[in-house]
């Protein structure tokens, strides 16, 4: 069987084809993270975030607030920092890197989750945002 006596394969490859196309342009190839920040500071946070192809600027987060953002994740390199302002005191840390990954990691493919919890005595993360401070890891103090 080939294409010239076969109309029907040749359009039935050309349609998966682009439907695999679109789901590779249109979703993510390997993995579409949704991280979230919540603050549990009584005052507003400002958190800068940014990788290294992506500037998200400054968010305010007020107390019990929520920032959440996707990105799809790259086969290597994927790394997410936040520069966070409380008041006077500054801090910074990656949100999201090969180890954090691996934490936060349920699925080989798809979407994936990884919270982040602010508190005024430190930063917390965990892949599934149990009641604290059950599965929360503790990654840097203010
Ligand atoms: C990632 O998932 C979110 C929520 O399910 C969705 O809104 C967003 O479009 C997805 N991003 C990509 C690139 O597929
Ligand atoms: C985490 O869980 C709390 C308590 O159930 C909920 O209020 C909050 O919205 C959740 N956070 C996210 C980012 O889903």
């Amino acid at each position: 069987m080939n294409f010239k006596t076969s109309p029907f394969l040749f359009f039935f490859v050309l349609f998966i084809s682009i439907c695999c196309f679109l789901t590779v342009t249109s979703g993510c190839l390997i993995k579409n993270w949704t991280v979230s920040i919540t603050s549990e500071i009584p005052n507003d946070i400002v958190v800068h975030i940014k990788s290294t192809d992506h500037d998200l600027g400054d968010h305010t987060i007020s107390a019990h607030g929520i920032y959440t953002w996707q990105f799809c994740s790259k086969l290597v390199g994927t790394h997410f920092t936040g520069d966070f302002s409380w008041g006077s005191r500054h801090q910074s840390l990656a949100l999201m890197d090969a180890k954090i990954s691996r934490y936060c990691n349920k699925r080989l493919v798809g979407d994936d989750e990884c919270y982040w919890l602010v508190k005024p005595n430190g930063f917390y993360v965990s892949f599934n945002n149990a009641s604290f401070p059950w599965d929360w890891a503790k990654k840097k103090s203010w």
